[in-house]
């Protein structure tokens, strides 16, 4: 079925994965929304990479940052957050706020009109409209999609960023843990040969996001580290076997696990998800934690992730070593996040065509 045939979202979501890519765009001229991980190759990974390294060097200078808030000082982005969020929400709004942009904020107090019976579809519509940009989290599994689906449809195509969406993906976190191993990896050689280990709840969006992402790099193993009803999710599985990329199951997180990682990827519980546990803020899984002890066996070139919010599983005792990246990666969520706005609205061309900046983007 070809796009323009296709009037309904239920007919839009028939499509494959590459041409739901594709209606989103899957190359830099191109960025129109950001769904899904699946929607990136690697060779636009390697270009936002290197957009998001030359935008915080042009930040290092007072002339490089009032430049960038130049870029897109005529945008306004709409936040509209329907589940919690401190680093995704906040880098966002930093980013935008960076690069020129007025930001439009709303969470579940715009929800009250579908007290009137409004459907929350038609109210996401309704705020995207305004914006020239909308920045979407959301709890319910589809939503984001079938919202980006129909503010593309709107005369001015207005774009969309998943935020996070329910349990299925977060393609901005996975960008940037993506970018995080990257450049680390780039003192040894790159991806090829090298061993990610996700630890902990691994039905984490961030955890099935970044796998369709880094499958990008070949030569990567997976290592599952979970307890059984913890462990990574079958479509996930039959996606790694489909493309024959390397995995191992291990339900268990001990020293074989750890010294043959290069990174260890660790995450919380995701009991918020489960409404019958009585106790949804404070669990971890006992076994799946990292700490003093572990970073004994932590070979000195790997490194340990983590997408926050934390409890537990990674001990803050181990913070001030250098292997330790959480803040790294937070911070890269900034220079990510505003790569991903000035491609979305053609800016990274002109940053590319400026002669103060042209030969960053050679080196
Ligand atoms: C994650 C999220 O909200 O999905 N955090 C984040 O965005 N940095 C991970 C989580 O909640 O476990």
């Amino acid at each position: 079925m070809s796009n323009c045939a296709i009037n309904t979202f239920e007919e839009f979501k028939t499509l494959s994965e590459k041409e739901r890519g594709e209606f989103f765009g899957s190359d830099s001229g191109k960025l129109l929304s950001v769904i899904f991980a699946q929607q990136f190759n690697t060779d636009f990974l390697r270009y936002i990479f290197k957009l998001a390294a030359v935008i915080r060097e042009i930040s290092i200078t007072k002339r490089g940052r009032d430049h960038l808030r130049t870029l897109c000082s005529d945008r306004v982005a709409e936040l509209f957050f329907r589940q919690s969020s401190t680093r995704t929400r906040n880098s966002f709004q930093v980013a935008c706020l960076k690069l020129g942009m007025q930001i439009v904020l709303n969470g579940d107090e715009a929800a009250e009109s579908t007290s009137k019976g409004e459907s929350e579809l038609d109210m996401a519509h309704t705020l995207g409209i305004y914006s020239d940009l909308m920045i979407l989290r959301h709890p319910e599994p589809g939503f984001v999609e079938e919202a980006a689906w129909h503010l593309a449809r709107t005369g001015e195509k207005i774009p969309v960023i998943n935020a996070g969406s329910s349990q299925d993906q977060h393609p901005t976190q996975a960008l940037l843990d993506a970018f995080t191993m990257f450049e680390h990896f780039q003192q040894y050689d790159g991806f090829s040969g090298k061993t990610i280990t996700f630890v902990g709840d691994l039905r984490s969006r961030t955890v099935r996001s970044n796998v369709y992402l880094l499958r990008n790099f070949p030569g990567i193993t997976f290592q599952f580290c979970a307890p059984e009803n913890h462990q990574i999710e079958k479509d996930i599985i039959s996606f790694l076997e489909k493309h024959e990329i390397q995995y191992r199951i291990c339900n268990q997180f001990g020293r074989p696990e750890i010294t043959c990682s290069d990174v260890i990827y660790m995450t919380r519980l995701q009991n918020d998800y489960d409404r019958n546990d009585p106790d949804r803020t404070n669990r971890v899984i006992e076994g799946f934690v990292f700490g003093l002890t572990q970073l004994e066996w932590l070979r000195h070139d790997a490194i340990i992730m983590h997408p926050l919010p934390r409890r537990g599983e990674l001990d803050v005792k181990c913070d001030k070593d250098p292997r330790i990246k959480i803040w790294k990666q937070t911070k890269n969520g900034l220079w990510i996040r505003m790569a991903l706005l000035t491609i979305i609205f053609g800016q990274d061309n002109v940053l590319k065509n400026d002669v103060n900046f042209a030969s960053m983007f050679i080196r």
